[in-house]
Protein backbone atom coordinates (compact mmCIF):
# COMPACT_ATOMS: atom_id res chain seq x y z
CA UNK A 1 0.00 0.00 0.00
CA UNK A 2 1.49 3.86 -0.72
CA UNK A 3 -0.11 6.07 1.49
CA UNK A 4 -0.59 8.13 -1.53
CA UNK A 5 -2.52 5.70 -2.95
CA UNK A 6 -4.29 3.76 -0.05
CA UNK A 7 -5.89 1.30 -2.29
CA UNK A 8 -3.17 0.50 -4.16
CA UNK A 9 0.04 -2.36 -3.40
CA UNK A 10 3.38 -2.52 -4.95
CA UNK A 11 5.03 -5.75 -5.27
CA UNK A 12 8.33 -4.89 -5.30
CA UNK A 13 9.59 -8.37 -5.06
CA UNK A 14 13.51 -7.92 -7.17
CA UNK A 15 12.47 -10.70 -9.79
CA UNK A 16 9.31 -8.97 -10.53
CA UNK A 17 11.28 -5.65 -10.82
CA UNK A 18 13.96 -7.38 -12.76
CA UNK A 19 11.54 -8.84 -15.24
CA UNK A 20 9.97 -5.73 -15.88
CA UNK A 21 12.98 -3.50 -16.09
CA UNK A 22 13.43 -6.28 -19.56
CA UNK A 23 9.93 -5.94 -20.46
CA UNK A 24 10.52 -2.27 -20.84
CA UNK A 25 13.52 -2.39 -22.78
CA UNK A 26 12.82 -1.30 -26.34
CA UNK A 27 15.18 -3.88 -27.81
CA UNK A 28 12.97 -7.09 -25.80
CA UNK A 29 11.15 -8.84 -28.68
CA UNK A 30 7.43 -10.42 -28.67
CA UNK A 31 8.70 -13.88 -27.67
CA UNK A 32 10.64 -12.78 -24.84
CA UNK A 33 8.01 -10.05 -23.91
CA UNK A 34 5.49 -12.93 -23.53
CA UNK A 35 7.30 -15.05 -21.39
CA UNK A 36 8.55 -12.37 -18.88
CA UNK A 37 4.45 -10.98 -19.12
CA UNK A 38 3.31 -14.58 -17.99
CA UNK A 39 6.20 -15.34 -15.19
CA UNK A 40 4.81 -12.11 -13.89
CA UNK A 41 1.73 -13.16 -13.51
CA UNK A 42 2.59 -16.41 -11.71
CA UNK A 43 4.78 -14.26 -9.09
CA UNK A 44 1.79 -11.52 -8.46
CA UNK A 45 -1.01 -14.13 -8.62
CA UNK A 46 0.68 -15.66 -5.64
CA UNK A 47 0.35 -12.01 -4.34
CA UNK A 48 -3.16 -11.30 -5.25
CA UNK A 49 -4.70 -14.94 -4.27
CA UNK A 50 -3.25 -14.14 -0.48
CA UNK A 51 -6.90 -13.64 0.44
CA UNK A 52 -8.77 -15.87 -1.20
CA UNK A 53 -10.60 -17.47 1.35
CA UNK A 54 -10.60 -21.43 2.63
CA UNK A 55 -13.03 -24.25 3.58
CA UNK A 56 -12.43 -27.26 5.10
CA UNK A 57 -13.20 -30.71 4.08
CA UNK A 58 -12.40 -33.99 5.46
CA UNK A 59 -10.00 -36.43 3.87
CA UNK A 60 -8.58 -39.55 4.33
CA UNK A 61 -4.51 -38.97 3.67
CA UNK A 62 -2.49 -42.65 3.22
CA UNK A 63 -2.37 -42.14 7.88
CA UNK A 64 -5.33 -41.19 8.39
CA UNK A 65 -8.02 -38.63 8.05
CA UNK A 66 -8.11 -34.50 8.63
CA UNK A 67 -10.33 -31.66 8.08
CA UNK A 68 -8.03 -30.30 5.53
CA UNK A 69 -8.32 -26.60 3.69
CA UNK A 70 -9.51 -25.88 -0.20
CA UNK A 71 -10.28 -22.66 -1.71
CA UNK A 72 -13.98 -22.13 -0.63
CA UNK A 73 -15.18 -20.97 -4.25
CA UNK A 74 -14.78 -20.19 -7.51
CA UNK A 75 -12.37 -18.10 -9.17
CA UNK A 76 -12.41 -16.16 -12.25
CA UNK A 77 -9.55 -14.64 -14.55
CA UNK A 78 -10.97 -11.66 -16.43
CA UNK A 79 -8.75 -10.30 -19.17
CA UNK A 80 -9.24 -7.18 -20.58
CA UNK A 81 -8.17 -7.60 -24.19
CA UNK A 82 -5.97 -7.68 -25.71
CA UNK A 83 -3.23 -7.38 -23.67
CA UNK A 84 -4.97 -8.77 -20.61
CA UNK A 85 -4.22 -12.12 -22.15
CA UNK A 86 -0.56 -12.38 -21.93
CA UNK A 87 -0.44 -11.61 -18.10
CA UNK A 88 -3.91 -14.02 -17.59
CA UNK A 89 -1.24 -16.92 -19.28
CA UNK A 90 0.47 -16.68 -15.63
CA UNK A 91 -2.38 -16.88 -13.43
CA UNK A 92 -3.93 -20.04 -15.58
CA UNK A 93 -0.53 -21.54 -14.47
CA UNK A 94 -1.09 -21.42 -10.67
CA UNK A 95 -5.03 -21.53 -11.04
CA UNK A 96 -5.44 -23.78 -13.59
CA UNK A 97 -9.27 -24.98 -12.39
CA UNK A 98 -10.08 -21.44 -12.58
CA UNK A 99 -13.18 -20.09 -14.96
CA UNK A 100 -12.52 -17.30 -17.36
CA UNK A 101 -14.03 -14.31 -18.88
CA UNK A 102 -13.11 -11.58 -21.56
CA UNK A 103 -13.96 -7.88 -21.70
CA UNK A 104 -12.75 -6.45 -25.02
CA UNK A 105 -11.67 -2.95 -25.21
CA UNK A 106 -9.47 -0.09 -27.09
CA UNK A 107 -8.64 3.15 -26.51
CA UNK A 108 -9.84 5.60 -29.26
CA UNK A 109 -6.86 6.97 -30.14
CA UNK A 110 -7.62 10.55 -30.45
CA UNK A 111 -10.56 10.97 -27.10
CA UNK A 112 -8.43 7.83 -25.39
CA UNK A 113 -12.14 6.84 -24.33
CA UNK A 114 -12.68 3.05 -24.19
CA UNK A 115 -14.80 1.45 -26.37
CA UNK A 116 -15.96 -1.77 -25.97
CA UNK A 117 -16.37 -4.98 -28.67
CA UNK A 118 -16.93 -7.94 -26.49
CA UNK A 119 -17.84 -9.30 -23.08
CA UNK A 120 -18.31 -12.73 -22.39
CA UNK A 121 -18.82 -13.87 -17.97
CA UNK A 122 -19.21 -17.10 -16.57
CA UNK A 123 -22.02 -17.30 -14.40
CA UNK A 124 -21.37 -17.58 -10.33
CA UNK A 125 -17.83 -15.94 -10.98
CA UNK A 126 -17.09 -16.15 -7.50
CA UNK A 127 -13.43 -13.84 -6.63
CA UNK A 128 -12.43 -11.83 -9.94
CA UNK A 129 -9.39 -11.14 -10.48
CA UNK A 130 -9.51 -8.56 -13.25
CA UNK A 131 -6.12 -8.25 -15.35
CA UNK A 132 -4.56 -5.71 -17.73
CA UNK A 133 -0.93 -4.78 -17.81
CA UNK A 134 -1.23 -0.92 -18.27
CA UNK A 135 -3.26 1.62 -15.75
CA UNK A 136 -2.79 4.68 -17.86
CA UNK A 137 -5.60 6.80 -17.99
CA UNK A 138 -7.69 4.28 -15.78
CA UNK A 139 -11.18 4.67 -18.35
CA UNK A 140 -10.43 0.99 -19.11
CA UNK A 141 -10.22 -0.64 -15.73
CA UNK A 142 -13.02 1.33 -14.69
CA UNK A 143 -15.12 0.59 -17.54
CA UNK A 144 -14.46 -3.42 -17.27
CA UNK A 145 -15.63 -2.88 -13.29
CA UNK A 146 -18.49 -0.98 -14.62
CA UNK A 147 -18.92 -4.31 -17.14
CA UNK A 148 -18.57 -6.54 -14.04
CA UNK A 149 -20.98 -4.65 -11.42
CA UNK A 150 -23.31 -4.32 -13.82
CA UNK A 151 -23.42 -8.16 -13.88
CA UNK A 152 -24.28 -8.36 -10.16
CA UNK A 153 -20.75 -8.91 -9.26
CA UNK A 154 -19.82 -7.09 -5.80
CA UNK A 155 -16.98 -4.58 -5.57
CA UNK A 156 -15.78 -6.42 -2.77
CA UNK A 157 -15.03 -10.04 -4.99
CA UNK A 158 -12.89 -7.99 -7.45
CA UNK A 159 -8.92 -7.36 -7.79
CA UNK A 160 -7.48 -5.32 -10.73
CA UNK A 161 -4.03 -6.48 -11.29
CA UNK A 162 -1.81 -4.46 -13.49
CA UNK A 163 1.90 -4.21 -14.56
CA UNK A 164 2.47 -0.33 -14.59
CA UNK A 165 0.13 2.06 -13.10
CA UNK A 166 0.33 6.25 -14.10
CA UNK A 167 -0.71 8.44 -11.38
CA UNK A 168 -3.85 9.68 -13.26
CA UNK A 169 -5.06 6.42 -13.69
CA UNK A 170 -4.76 4.77 -10.05
CA UNK A 171 -6.21 8.04 -9.11
CA UNK A 172 -9.40 7.89 -11.72
CA UNK A 173 -9.55 4.38 -10.91
CA UNK A 174 -9.87 4.57 -6.95
CA UNK A 175 -12.36 7.63 -6.96
CA UNK A 176 -14.58 5.08 -9.18
CA UNK A 177 -13.95 2.30 -7.46
CA UNK A 178 -13.34 2.72 -3.90
CA UNK A 179 -13.07 -1.04 -2.81
CA UNK A 180 -11.69 -2.67 -5.57
CA UNK A 181 -7.82 -3.07 -4.42
CA UNK A 182 -5.17 -2.74 -7.02
CA UNK A 183 -1.77 -4.58 -7.15
CA UNK A 184 0.91 -3.46 -9.59
CA UNK A 185 4.34 -3.69 -9.94
CA UNK A 186 5.37 -0.45 -10.96
CA UNK A 187 3.81 3.04 -10.41
CA UNK A 188 5.40 5.18 -13.19
CA UNK A 189 6.15 9.33 -13.43
CA UNK A 190 2.96 10.65 -15.42
CA UNK A 191 1.49 10.25 -18.58
CA UNK A 192 2.44 11.90 -22.17
CA UNK A 193 0.03 14.37 -24.94
CA UNK A 194 -1.15 10.79 -25.76
CA UNK A 195 -1.42 9.30 -23.15
CA UNK A 196 1.22 6.60 -22.99
CA UNK A 197 3.05 5.81 -19.67
CA UNK A 198 5.91 7.65 -18.87
CA UNK A 199 8.87 5.89 -18.83
CA UNK A 200 6.42 2.59 -19.27
CA UNK A 201 6.94 0.11 -22.12
CA UNK A 202 5.03 1.57 -24.93
CA UNK A 203 1.81 -0.17 -25.88
CA UNK A 204 1.73 -3.46 -24.52
CA UNK A 205 -0.35 -5.04 -27.07
CA UNK A 206 1.43 -4.37 -29.88
CA UNK A 207 4.58 -5.56 -27.96
CA UNK A 208 2.70 -8.66 -27.10
CA UNK A 209 1.74 -9.42 -30.54
CA UNK A 210 4.21 -7.74 -32.62
CA UNK A 211 1.43 -5.37 -34.38
CA UNK A 212 1.97 -1.76 -34.79
C1 LIG B 1 -4.17 -0.70 -23.53
C2 LIG B 1 -4.01 -1.44 -22.23
C3 LIG B 1 -5.24 -1.04 -21.48
C4 LIG B 1 -5.45 0.39 -21.90
C5 LIG B 1 -4.97 1.30 -20.81
O1 LIG B 1 -5.04 -1.35 -24.36
O2 LIG B 1 -3.86 -2.82 -22.39
O3 LIG B 1 -6.38 -1.83 -21.78
O4 LIG B 1 -4.67 0.57 -23.09
O5 LIG B 1 -5.23 2.61 -21.09
P1 LIG B 1 -6.24 3.49 -20.23
O6 LIG B 1 -5.92 3.26 -18.80
O7 LIG B 1 -5.92 4.89 -20.67
O8 LIG B 1 -7.63 3.10 -20.59
P2 LIG B 1 -5.37 -0.83 -25.83
O9 LIG B 1 -6.54 0.09 -25.80
O10 LIG B 1 -4.11 -0.28 -26.46
O11 LIG B 1 -5.85 -2.13 -26.58
P3 LIG B 1 -5.00 -3.44 -26.99
O12 LIG B 1 -4.68 -4.16 -25.70
O13 LIG B 1 -5.93 -4.21 -27.85
O14 LIG B 1 -3.75 -2.99 -27.70
N1 LIG C 1 -1.77 1.47 -23.16
C1 LIG C 1 -0.55 0.90 -23.30
O1 LIG C 1 -0.43 -0.23 -23.81
N2 LIG C 1 0.52 1.61 -22.91
C2 LIG C 1 0.43 2.83 -22.37
O2 LIG C 1 1.47 3.41 -22.02
C3 LIG C 1 -0.85 3.40 -22.24
C4 LIG C 1 -1.94 2.70 -22.64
Amino acid sequence: MTSRFPTLTLLDHPLIQHKLSLMRDRTTRPVLFRQLLREIGILMGYELTRDLTLKTRPIETPMTTMDAPFLAGPVTLVSILRAGLGMTEGLRELMPDAKEGHIGLFRDPETHQPREYFVKLPADPGRVLLVDPMLATGGSAVHAVEVLLDRGIAARDIRFLCLIAAPEGVERFAAACPDVPILAAALDSHLDENAYIIPGLGDAGDRLYGTE
